[in-house]
């Protein structure tokens, strides 16, 4: 299936690794001008020179997502080097896992700050030029813990918040011709959550509650993305899709 995207430029959020790295190289594979971005420089640098090796379209600027003269500057380079935005990625993103009991006021704050404040920055950034041009493309990686989470109670509520955005976002914006849907990803193999001190129990957890018992891959994510990114699916706005192998609790 012919996606329709080549030309459009994407930028993809916390994408020097994991599933914004996988996310960037698929969009990139359908022609996309990919703005890789994160606060990691080196990483980030080095995803692009990988892309650029196997003839892809990649640029590297570096942003702190959560500052918000950072990512105007973001989109302004963007535009500045590719000549627009038609897709954004609202990928960055973290846990502070803790009992409520032990979550720091900064636990909080910090996983707030990163995901929702994040996204909504980002997302408000590109929204003008989206509006001006009758397209545009957001995606916000929410996840399966949106249903909560013990010990997620911060990154829980910001993956519902996301939700929430985009359901708002689909509305208000639907008229301009851009769509705002979620992606919510199940356990998928990241470093993200190979530093995590419990992996290797919930990674054995995740697939005995899965129907589809195999772990999930990064690339199941940058696909279920770069779906809801394409023309094909341009009747489809402030939806959630779950790319978590069939488990919902
Ligand atoms: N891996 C999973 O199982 C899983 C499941 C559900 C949802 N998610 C979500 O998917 C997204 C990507 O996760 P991942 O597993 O690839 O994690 P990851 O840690 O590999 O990648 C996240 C990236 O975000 C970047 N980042 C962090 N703070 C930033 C900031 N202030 N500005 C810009 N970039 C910043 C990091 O440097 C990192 O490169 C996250 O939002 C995560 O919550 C992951």
């Amino acid at each position: 299936m012919d996606l329709g995207i080549k030309d459009k430029v994407a930028i993809v959020t916390g994408s020097a690794r994991g599933l914004g790295a996988a996310t960037a190289r698929r969009l990139a594979e359908e022609g996309v001008k990919v703005v890789v971005t994160d606060i990691l420089h080196e990483q980030a640098e080095a995803t692009v020179a990988a892309l650029r090796a196997d003839g892809l379209q990649a640029h590297c600027i570096v942003a702190d997502i959560t500052k918000g003269a950072e990512v105007q500057r973001l989109v302004a380079e963007t535009i500045a080097h590719f000549g627009g935005v038609h897709i954004l990625v609202n990928n960055a993103g973290f846990p502070r896992d803790k009992y409520l009991v032990k979550m720091s006021e900064e636990d909080w704050d910090l996983v707030m700050e990163v995901m929702l404040k994040g996204a909504f920055l980002a997302t408000k950034a590109v929204m003008p030029k989206f509006i001006e041009q009758g397209w545009g493309r957001v995606i916000n990686i929410s996840s399966r813990a949106h249903f909560g989470n013990p010990t997620q109670a911060n990154y829980s509520a910001a993956k519902a918040g996301l939700i929430g955005m985009a359901k708002a976002l689909a509305i208000e914006e639907g008229r301009y011709g851009i769509t705002v849907n979620c992606v919510a990803p199940g356990f998928m193999e990241t470093e993200m959550v190979q530093a995590l001190p419990t992996y290797e129990t919930i990674k054995e957890r995740a697939v005995q509650m899965q129907p589809i018992k195999r772990v999930g891959m990064p690339t199941d994510i940058a696909n279920a993305v770069a779906f809801l990114a394409s023309e094909r699916a341009s009747f489809i706005t402030g939806e959630v899709l779950h790319v978590t192998g069939g488990r919902y609790g």
